[in-house]
């Protein structure tokens, strides 16, 4: 699955990409990242890709041309890969659109906003908006390494193998949590494991789990 990244802070992405499972999911040829550096596709000599908002306003939001540009250029390395463009006016990510985006394996072009903004006529070649939570970033590139995350451990052979993926936190409904889990030593500082997770009484340990998951989303 190829993924890349349209940014203009590229080397943000090097520590997430370059380590544990995202790293080790590329290096086994299961994923493969790119960042394309909106800058390239700047105008003029300054590769100038921000300017003041019609109408008025704080801040300066990126250019469509720049924008425009740098998607071309990525969907001439992958024509069918879905545009997704990183903004806190998005859908919620939730657990099942990563699942979703995974099972179709289906190559991303990731833009992450800037500054103020980006002018709006960008979203005409955008197949989803997404944001992942109510609350305002200084850019997208760490939504971009959050829904690249939870898509690429969903791929078969990035996690150890065994049904973690499926067993775990939000895969049910987006709501529920797992029940807590424990290891060694069964008592530390007086604060002990529940009992029951130690009888070895596997239908009443998943009973126990069933009943000690939650809900995942506040009240
Ligand atoms: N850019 C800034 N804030 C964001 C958010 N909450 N989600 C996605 N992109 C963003």
């Amino acid at each position: 699955m190829k993924i890349q990244i349209i940014t203009l802070f590229p080397e943000m992405f090097d520590g997430v990409f370059g380590a544990s499972m995202l790293w080790k999911a590329q290096k086994d040829g299961i994923v493969e990242y790119s960042c394309i550096n909106l800058r390239d596709f700047g105008l003029g000599k300054r590769k100038t890709v921000d300017d003041t908002p019609y109408g008025g306003g704080d801040g300066m939001l990126l250019m469509i041309e720049p924008l425009m540009k740098a998607v071309e250029a990525a969907k001439n390395n992958d024509s069918k890969a879905k545009v997704l463009l990183m903004t806190p006016r998005g859908n919620t990510w939730l657990q099942s659109k990563a699942k979703v985006y995974a099972d179709a394996k289906q190559g991303l072009i990731i833009i992450c906003g800037r500054y103020e903004g980006y002018d709006e006529r960008i979203t005409s070649v955008v197949d989803e908006q997404i944001s992942i939570g109510n609350y305002v970033l200084t850019g997208g590139e760490i939504p971009a390494m959050i829904v690249t995350d939870s898509i690429v451990r969903l791929l078969p052979g990035v996690l150890g193998g065994e049904t973690s993926a499926e067993v775990e936190s939000f895969v049910a409904d987006d709501k529920t949590v797992e029940a807590p889990q424990y290891t060694r030593p069964a008592e530390f500082n007086g604060m002990k494991v529940p009992e029951v997770l130690l009888n070895g009484n596997h239908a009443e340990i998943d009973a126990w789990r069933q009943n000690n998951g939650g809900s995942g989303i506040d009240e």
